[in-house]
Formats: structure tokens, C-alpha cells, sequence
């Protein structure tokens, strides 16, 4: 057992129970369920919604050519008539700037770390070299700086970054560190999209605030097994926002930045979400929707028309329930208002064509590589050695250990990868650093893929009985990636592995 890991969780405010000066998962605090997943019981924190009364913020956007991020502990209007201390990556806010670049460019971020804790800066979904990965060994000190510096590769869309410090990635991002990273390009460029006022990043987070509108760190037991699950849920980090809307068409680049928590995103009119692109980028042509099971790290980029609407409609984005499993999906809640309060013709035609890519077919691939991650086998499912935090969740019976590689794969490589959570009782949105990939198919549970989920993808959303196939392509970028569920307390005690491309 690693002491420092303990002592970083444990200053991290974690609810870690000593027994002879050793953190333990207590058997009494559950029992075993069946195939060793430990049974925490307990309900999801009901959504407790706001008066949508407060006006939504748009980050500001920065050049990904020339951006400063400063992590800092600072303060922001979260909730109404209050303050709370958050965390962001500019003073006097939560969550960052939209960094922006176009295919081509070349990012150049100066990190500054003021926290008092170690950090880095992780590139949801873009394609860098193994160093500029945001490795969680990868970190500042507190108090010092790192340079990101790499082409963008990626096609135009919807990326972000967040921390990924071992064993702190929940924590920070919890607190408010998180950005939208969009890229464009010729090819999107060309579609003349709804841009502007008309193109809105929305991040959605839950959070779980005291009575001052504070939201530190604090997972119990149930939240380390669940994911930490909050009754408040911000758009781009306040809570229950409204905001104003023409009557024409808007492009919403939605985002599920919590950690735990699962979305079935619907709109309150029945209107449907005109789907043109997932995790990495536009779609080969659009596809309605009517509802988007959105997991942790997932994007969905939507077209929403609100042309037509008489002024003072209001529409509300929602959660309606799904079957999540024991702990998720059991609860309708609205997440945000668009009230139109501006009448103008909307003359949008959706393109019929968006973006042409290839369909990769399963006889390019060379390898099959299956990952059981029900949590079950190994020695993780009842909570590792002795039952440390740090193994309390697992992939192939494996923890996270920066010291051991788990899967070589040869650069360039097509594999088809399987995600088997056939055993499993807790949804694992599963991610790839360092590569994309896109379904191939979902047998048991939900059986099936589904509109949001075509296109490139960084995450893939594995239910409970569900086994989960993508074929992934690998770049040529050479070293040490990780990947892991982004259930982020799950990631954080354990769910994470190393591959490694050569
Ligand atoms: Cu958003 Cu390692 O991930
Ligand atoms: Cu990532
Ligand atoms: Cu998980």
C-alpha cells in the first residue's frame, strides 16, 4: 500500500476509514454483492432544481495559440445570492475559458499551477504527443508552470480539458476545473453552422453545496463506489440558469463534465435534438434524436430550433428517467430554460451532408482486446489488499499502477477493443486517451447503438449487463497513455490502466 497515495486521499477529505492506522472498505458498511462488488446501498442524491432565475454564462473564448490557464482556489456566483469558493482556471470565475484553434494549428498553453496542490492539464478527446497528454505523472508543483505545446490534428468539434493528477483528478474537476476545447475546420467551416450567440457550449455538473453555496470535496464510501452524485446541477457552472433565446436555430455543444453522474437529456416541448457530431467531431449527416443518454466525458453536439416559438415560450433542457442501474436514472429533473424572447425568421437549412470520414470496417483490425469491467474478478472487487481506496475499483481485476504497463500496442494499429460490463451492477463510461474510435456494437442491456454514439468517440457509456465493442485507431504518437472509466471516483480509486504505443 502506498502511503503517499493514502495520505493524498486523505487530505483530499476522503471518508477513509482507519483500522490499525490501514484504510479499509468496511464489509459492515454494505456487504458483498454478487460477483464481489461491494453493495454501499444508499439512494442518489435527489436534484433539487433552482428558480431558473439566474442568466446562463458563456466562458469567454481564448486562442489555443497563445492561452494561459491559471489553476487558483478563487470564488464565483454559483448560487443565487451567493458566494462560493470554487475553483477555476482564471480569478474571479469557475471553470476556464473556450480555448479555440482550428485544425492545423499549433496549441500553446502556459499552465500556471496556484494551487496547493500538485495539477496538470488534460486534452479530452485531442490527439498529442504521450508528454502533452496530461499524464496523471505528469504534474506542477504547486507554485510552478508547465508548457503545452502540440499540433491539433483532431477534426473540427467539441473537445475540453481538466485536471488529471493522480489520485486528485475527482477533486479538482470537482471544484470547477474544467474547459471546452473547440476545434474547427475548413470541411465545418463550409457548412455555415449556427455560429456566434448562436453556438453555445453548455457543461453540465452536478454538485453537492452547503447551506453557503459551498461545495468541498468529500466523498463518503457510497460516493467512491457510486460517483459522487450532487443534488445541484450548474450549466456552465451555475445552477438552474435561464437563458434567452431567438426564434432560429442554435448549435448547443453539450458536455457531461460531472463525475458521476448520467444525463437523459430531452428537451420539455418533445421537440428533437438534431444530432450532427459526438465526442470527435461532425457525423457523415445529421440524425434526430429525441433523447441523449449523456455519461461522464461524453459530448454531444446538437442543432435545436426554436424557429417558430412565439416569444415567451420557455423550454426547458431535461433529465427524464432511465434504467441506470441500482443507483442512477430514477429521477426527471429540468437542467435548464431557454426562454424566447426575440422573434426572427429563422432561415437555417440542416445540411443533408456534414463531414465525410471512414467507417473503420472490423476486418482492419489486427488485435481483439477484451476488458472486463464489471469489477467483479481480481483482486479489486472487494476492495483489493487488505481493502485499500486505491483498488477499490478495477479493469481486468487490475488497479491503476503508474508503474506497470498494461497493453503494448503498435502505433498505427486498428484494434478492435471490448468493454464487458456483462457482470457488472455500476455504468462505466469508458475512455481512451490518445486515440479515437467508433462503436461497433452493444449487446445485453440497452442491445444496441445508439444515434449519439455514431461518429468518432473518446467514451463509450457501458451499462450494467452491457458488453460494449469499438474499433479503435491508434496514432502515431509513441509512449505511455492511459485509460480508465470517467466515472471519475471511479478512475480515482482505480479504475485506470496503461498502454503503451511503440
Ligand atoms: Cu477526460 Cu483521462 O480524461
Ligand atoms: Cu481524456
Ligand atoms: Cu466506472
Amino acid at each position: 500500500m502506498e502511503r503517499r497515495k493514502f495520505i493524498g486521499l486523505a487530505s483530499a477529505g476522503a471518508g477513509v476509514a482507519l483500522l490499525g492506522g490501514t484504510p479499509v472498505l468496511l464489509t459492515a458498511l454494505g456487504g458483498c454483492k454478487k460477483h464481489g462488488t461491494m453493495d454501499m446501498g444508499g439512494v442518489a442524491p435527489k436534484v433539487v432544481e433552482g428558480a431558473f432565475d439566474m442568466a446562463l454564462p458563456v466562458p469567454p473564448t481564448m486562442s489555443a495559440s497563445a492561452a494561459k490557464l491559471t489553476a487558483q482556489r478563487t470564488t464565483a456566483s454559483v448560487f443565487k445570492g451567493k458566494t462560493s469558493s470554487v475553483s477555476g482556471y482564471q480569478s474571479g470565475g469557475i471553470l476556464g475559458a473556450t480555448l479555440t484553434a482550428t485544425k492545423g494549428d499549433t496549441v500553446n498553453a502556459v499552465f500556471q499551477n496556484s494551487l496547493n496542490e500538485v495539477s496538470n492539464v488534460h486534452w479530452h478527446g485531442l490527439l498529442t504527443p504521450a508528454n502533452m497528454d496530461g499524464h496523471p505523472k505528469d504534474v506542477a508543483q504547486p507554485g510552478g508552470s508547465l508548457t503545452y505545446s502540440f499540433p491539433v490534428v483532431n477534426r473540427a468539434g467539441t473537445y475540453w480539458y481538466h485536471p488529471h493528477p493522480d489520485l486528485k483528478t475527482a477533486k479538482q474537476a470537482y471544484e470547477g476545473l474544467a474547459g471546452f476545447f473547440l476545434v474547427t475546420d475548413s470541411e465545418e467551416q463550409a457548412l455555415n453552422l449556427p455560429s456566434g450567440d448562436y453556438d453555445m457550449p453548455l457543461v453540465i455538473q452536478d454538485k453537492r453545496a452547503d447551506s453557503s453555496g459551498n461545495f468541498s470535496y468529500a466523498p463518503d464510501m457510497t460516493d467512491l463506489m457510486n460517483g459522487l452524485l450532487g443534488e445541484s446541477v450548474l450549466v456552465n457552472g451555475v445552477h438552474s440558469p435561464f437563458v434567452e433565446v431567438a426564434s432560429k436555430t442554435y448549435r448547443l455543444r453539450l458536455l457531461n463534465g460531472s463525475n458521476g453522474r448520467i444525463y437523459n437529456l430531452a428537451l420539455s416541448n418533445g421537440e428533437t435534438f438534431m444530432l450532427i457530431g459526438s465526442d470527435g467531431g461532425l457525423f457523415a449527416a445529421p440524425i434526430a434524436a429525441t433523447s441523449i443518454l449523456l455519461a461522464p466525458g461524453e459530448r454531444a453536439d446538437v442543432l435545436v430550433s426554436f424557429g417558430g416559438q412565439a416569444v415567451g415560450t420557455e423550454v426547458f433542457l431535461e433529465s427524464k428517467t432511465f434504467d441506470g442501474g441500482e443507483y442512477q436514472g430514477k429521477q426527471a429533473f429540468n437542467i435548464m430554460k431557454f426562454k424566447v424572447t426575440e422573434s426572427s425568421t429563422d432561415n437555417f437549412d440542416v445540411p443533408t451532408v456534414l463531414s465525410d470520414y471512414a467507417t473503420l470496417p472490423e476486418a482492419a483490425a489486427t488485435k481483439n482486446r477484451s476488458f472486463d469491467v464489471s469489477n467483479g474478478g481480481g483482486h479489486g472487487g472487494h476492495g483489493g489488499h487488505g481493502g485499500n481506496m486505491m483498488t477499490m475499483h478495477n479493469i481486468n481485476g487490475d488497479s491503476y499502477d503508474e508503474s506497470r504497463i498494461d497493453e503494448t500496442i503498435t502505433a498505427g494499429a486498428t484494434e478492435i477493443w471490448t468493454f464487458d460490463n456483462t457482470e457488472g451492477i455500476d455504468p462505466h463510461p469508458m475512455h481512451l486517451h490518445g486515440a479515437l474510435f467508433q462503436v461497433l456494437d452493444r449487446t445485453g442491456g440497452r442491445g444496441q447503438v445508439f444515434p449519439h454514439e455514431k461518429g468518432w468517440k473518446d467514451t463509450v457509456l457501458a451499462l450494467p449487463g452491457e458488453k460494449v465493442r469499438v474499433i479503435v485507431a491508434f496514432g502515431q504518437e509513441k509512449g505511455v497513455f492511459v485509460f480508465h472509466c470517467h466515472n471519475l471516483e471511479h478512475e480515482d480509486t482505480g479504475m485506470m490502466l496503461q498502454m503503451e504505443i511503440v
